[in-house]
């Protein structure tokens, strides 16, 4: 199966995790974008999403999803998103689609935050891909110097020449070079530098679920 399929396939697995009467918590990326066309067939059955991005926002909306501000719903019962990486005990990396400060926000008011993802997102030990950080623009000299003194590599994310803009305005940074094998120490550390507005490290939102697209079908992993 290619990566599209397999994305596809637990795009699909995920609509078992849909509460039928409530809202659900929609991530962003493309296997996201797989689950949201999923989710379409139970447009009727639900009462509609709260969306990590714009991006969701827009497919959610033209599906003929209503989508609620997050603001409007005190707890989710479900969050479901992908991840660019993802171990052995739930801990994620996230932010290569540039939302990672919305996921965690949904992902802290829903209860269960189920993961989906292809294998080829399974590590070890997280940092293999670079970690995506939302920062502060002013911030970004003196953060590639903490992540230096880290023994990291920090570059701020260009398009077409010019800084990323995420939805809240702000820049990213991608942090090659690290292993981050305590994952909930790491997050704790690097979201106290000022300037940081969020680490791209989930352990204090991780995964209870991942439904992980393998040649075999979808593996169901709990935490
Ligand atoms: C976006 C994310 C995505 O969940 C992550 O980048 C995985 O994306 P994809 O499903 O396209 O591989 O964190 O900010």
């Amino acid at each position: 199966m290619t990566q599209d399929e397999l994305k596809a396939l637990v795009g699909q697995a995920a609509l078992q995790y849909v509460v039928a009467g409530e809202i659900v918590g929609v991530g962003t990326g493309s296997t996201v974008n797989k689950f949201i066309d999923a989710l379409a067939s139970m447009r009727d059955s639900i009462r509609g999403a709260v969306s990590s991005s714009n991006a969701s926002t827009q497919r959610l909306q033209a599906l003929g999803i209503p989508v609620f501000d997050s603001n409007e719903v005190d707890e989710l019962s479900v969050y479901i998103d992908g991840a660019d990486e993802i171990d052995a005990n739930g801990y994620m990396v996230k932010g290569g689609g540039a939302a990672l400060t919305r996921e965690k926000i949904v992902a802290a008011q829903s209860r269960r935050f189920v993961c989906i993802a292809d294998e080829s997102k399974l590590v070890e030990v997280l940092g293999r891909f670079p970690l995506p950080v939302e920062v502060i623009p002013m911030a970004v000299r003196r953060l590639k110097r903490q992540f230096a003194a880290l023994g990291g590599v920090a570059s701020l994310r260009l398009k077409n020449g010019q800084p990323v803009v995420t939805d809240n305005g702000q820049h990213l940074l991608d942090v090659t070079g690290l292993s981050i094998s305590e994952p909930l120490r790491f997050e704790s550390e690097v979201n106290q530098w000022p300037g940081v507005v969020t680490v791209g490290v989930f352990a204090h939102q991780k995964a209870a679920v991942c439904l992980l697209g393998t040649g075999g079908g979808v593996r169901t992993i709990s935490y």
